[in-house]
């Protein structure tokens, strides 16, 4: 009987000659014909989500839950599943969905493909430090063919929160604190992952999370409420979401915290209001882990029924690992507490993805044994993430040119535990890569260079095997390596320091309070300082760091966060100059963590003082205020030059435009790339305005005593923001334009918004 029912609904499919390109008719009439044979029970369970059977990446239920959910499975409550991978497990449980349910709908496959399925490119945040838009789309393309391959449909990727606080530890996954960035980022994302056709195998259909401000959280500390009025959350927080959108994303992830005192996952504004509503958005949204059930905690919702209740009615399509669709809303819909239009209508969107990814054509298109032999790991995809690991790496101070080092003759001595670390580099969320499989920097200085080095750890960061579900047991005690490595570093040439933070030490549920190098580390620095000043410290971490002494006193620092699966080949490819460093950082380095939140489009308080010796203005008494790095910022192995800024006129209307432009000269020795970036401030507003936001830039690459010019047209839809009137709209009045290398540039010229 199944089976004939199963026949039956592919052969009506196959009558309306689907695929991404059939017009829209044909998929609503697909989708309406199955729905009307599908019963209530059987469209919650589209709704339904559940974690595999091997790995989790949240808290499970009790023991032994494995049964029912393969009875769910049979009985068709289940429309899709994370963290199953591998061709032969996707297989197994899709063969299930489509050849036992009465319908044989087939499921879809969704797994966190951050940074990469197996082979690893670099986090998120590193990647977005490379301002390489194509780079970053490519990368995104890359994991999409490898979790493609490896029978995955969907990834719960980008993370598209904007934040401003390095004590949360996510701000690893994205595209650090600035808009404008981070909404040129998560297109690129997007389209990296789904590509052109998503009914070809090779593409998974994205998600953009956590919707909304859960990169907002108080304090920093992971899941805590977030509290920013409307202007922030429509002019900071929504754009990457409205470009991921823009972009084709197909599906959302609500979020964990509660906004303005709502939880995200029941909030009807977000979801129904703006997503749906005013956006048009018409794929699904997907929970958060447990974000269902966890209103209750929140004080929101009174039980399970309750939560389940909230959860439809504002929203969220889909439960991830609450249970509570499959067991609360049959009851809610025969009390009339739920509406079963919302159902159908949850259950339309969901169907309509596995529409567009072609399952219902061929649930086991993803399931190719031989294409997840051949695609996974291969040395096509190393090689991109390597070229993306060069790319993400930040050079923060270079005294003396002390980098690139001469490729042959030198005594090296390399410290640190990260320096021979093959796990940390994978970072957080690494996909299914292999543990201890990244090339470490040890094995990159000996693989491009001729160099003599002695390797000596100086200090074991973290003890025993480390996990996405485990706090990293750090060493707080332990010094007894310092000496053998002061003795090391005494008679090099140049000491490279390997510091930082383990892999699993950012990501979620790793807020921090302190910002410094972890464990012992910092001493070590400062001892073997004390021996050879000398050195280049290298720096690994999934956020920004505390680096005030070591600006103060290593003469040079590379930024390198958690590179990947070919960190040290990287890392070595830039100390030994094949390769001149071009990242800039997309977050401010706070001079310590007492700063933090800390951005660079900030808004000018009425005593802003920051010069001034006087007391009453807005200042702190032990530091400046400003970041001692800033978003931006980033140096190269030879200079850059820039030129003044010309406007082509000092007065524009909302209708035409006015042209900046600038000259830049690479006025050193090495072939070197740019980021060229423009801010605008808008000088006074129906709000109070930012002292500057990005509104472009441009990556180039020049030879030495090569000059380029770059021009940014500006029009009004570099001037709009949602203003007091709630619109999207430019306002008249005095604008200023900077051109520069990073968010501190002063230099600037302004001109005039007329009607
Ligand atoms: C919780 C995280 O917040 C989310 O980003 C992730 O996609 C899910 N767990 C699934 O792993």
């Amino acid at each position: 009987m199944k089976s004939t029912i199963l026949k039956l609904i592919l052969s009506v499919f196959i009558a309306f000659n689907f695929s991404c390109d059939s017009n829209h008719s044909d998929k609503e009439v697909f989708i309406d014909d199955l729905l009307s044979k599908m019963t209530l029970d059987e469209k919650i369970g589209q709704m339904n989500q559940y974690n595999g059977f091997w790995d989790a990446t949240g808290p499970l239920p009790n023991a032994g839950y494995e049964k029912n959910r393969y009875d769910d499975l049979r009985n068709g409550m289940v429309g899709s599943m994370l963290n199953v991978i591998g061709v032969e497990n996707v297989y197994a449980l899709q063969k299930i969905a489509v050849e036992e349910t009465r319908l044989g709908i087939p499921l879809i496959f969704g797994f966190d493909v951050i940074h990469g399925y197996k082979t690893i490119s670099p986090i998120p945040l590193g990647e977005s430090a490379s301002w390489d838009i194509k780079a970053i789309e490519k990368s995104a393309r890359v994991a999409a063919e490898e979790a493609a391959a490896a029978g995955l449909n969907w990834t719960f990727a980008p993370m598209v929160d904007i934040y401003r606080d390095a004590r949360w530890g996510r701000v690893m996954e994205g595209a650090g604190e600035d808009t404008y960035l981070g909404s040129v980022i998560a297109a690129a994302r997007v389209k990296g992952f789904q590509g052109s056709d998503l009914s070809d195998f090779s593409t998974i259909a994205a998600c953009a999370k956590h919707f909304a401000a859960y990169g907002f959280p108080e304090a920093g500390r992971d899941y805590n409420t977030a509290d920013i009025n409307k202007y922030t959350l429509y002019n900071n927080v929504f754009p990457p979401f409205k470009a991921a959108l823009d972009a084709g994303v197909k599906t959302f992830m609500n979020s964990f915290n509660t906004l303005n005192e709502i939880p995200a996952t029941g909030s009807k504004f977000l979801q129904r209001e703006i997503l749906k509503g005013k956006w048009g958005f018409d794929g699904f949204v997907v929970s958060d882990w447990g974000s269902i059930g966890e209103m209750i905690p929140h004080g929101y919702a009174e039980d399970g029924n309750h939560a389940a209740e909230l959860a439809i009615n504002a929203g969220s399509d889909m439960d991830m690992e609450s249970s509570l669709y499959v067991t609360e809303l049959q009851s809610l819909v025969k009390e009339g507490k739920v509406e079963e239009i919302l159902i159908d209508d949850a259950a339309r969107r969901i169907l309509g993805v596995k529409y567009d990814l072609g399952l219902f054509e061929n649930p086991f298109k993803y399931c190719d044994k031989e294409r997840e032999k051949n695609v996974i790991g291969s040395k096509e995809n190393q090689l991109a993430a390597l070229d993306m690991a060069k790319k993400s790496i930040v050079l923060l101070k270079n005294n003396n040119q002390l980098l690139p080092l001469k490729k042959k003759g030198q005594k090296i001595t390399l410290i640190g535990h990260l320096a021979n670390d093959n796990n940390s580099p994978l970072g957080n969320w690494r996909g299914a890569a292999d543990s201890n499989t990244a090339v470490t920097v040890l094995e990159g200085l000996e693989a491009y260079g001729e160099n003599s080095i002695t390797y000596s750890k100086g200090v074991d960061l973290y003890y025993g095997e480390t996990n996405f579900h485990s706090r990293v047991n750090l060493n707080h005690t332990d010094k007894t390596g310092f000496k053998e490595a002061k003795i090391a570093a005494k008679f090099a040439d140049v000491v490279v320091m390997v510091l930082g933070e383990e892999g699993f030490q950012s990501g979620e549920g790793r807020s921090r309070t302190e910002l410094g190098l972890p464990g012992l580390q910092q001493e070590l620095l400062e001892e073997i300082y004390k021996v050879n000043k000398n050195i280049v410290l290298v720096l690994m971490n999934g956020r920004p760091l505390n680096l005030t002494w070591a600006d103060k006193n290593i003469p040079t620092i590379l930024e390198t966060w958690h590179l990947g699966s070919q960190s040290g080949n990287a890392i070595a490819e830039v100390i030994y100059g094949n390769y001149n460093p071009s990242g800039k950082l997309t977050m401010s380095f706070p001079r310590n963590v007492g700063q933090s939140p800390i951005y660079y489009n900030y808004k000018k308080t009425g005593r802003p003082g920051a010069s001034s010796a006087e007391v009453t203005t807005s200042t702190y008494a032990d530091v400046e205020n400003s970041p001692l790095y800033p978003f931006g910022y980033g140096l190269s192995y030879t200079n850059f030059d820039y030129s003044e800024l010309k406007l082509s006129g000092d007065k524009m209307n909302r209708k035409n435009m006015i042209s900046a432009s600038i000259n830049i000269t690479n006025s050193g020795d090495f072939k070197g790339k740019e980021v060229v970036q423009m801010y605008i401030r808008d000088h006074s507003g129906s709000l109070a305005r930012p002292v500057k936001e990005l509104k472009g830039f441009e990556l180039i690459e020049l030879n030495p005593g090569e000059t380029k010019e770059v021009v940014f047209q500006i029009d009004n839809s570099s001037l709009t923001y949602f203003t007091v009137n709630d619109k999207w709209e430019s306002e008249i009045g005095k604008f200023s334009v900077y051109i520069g290398s990073n968010s501190d540039v002063q230099k600037n010229k302004s001109f005039n918004l007329t009607n």
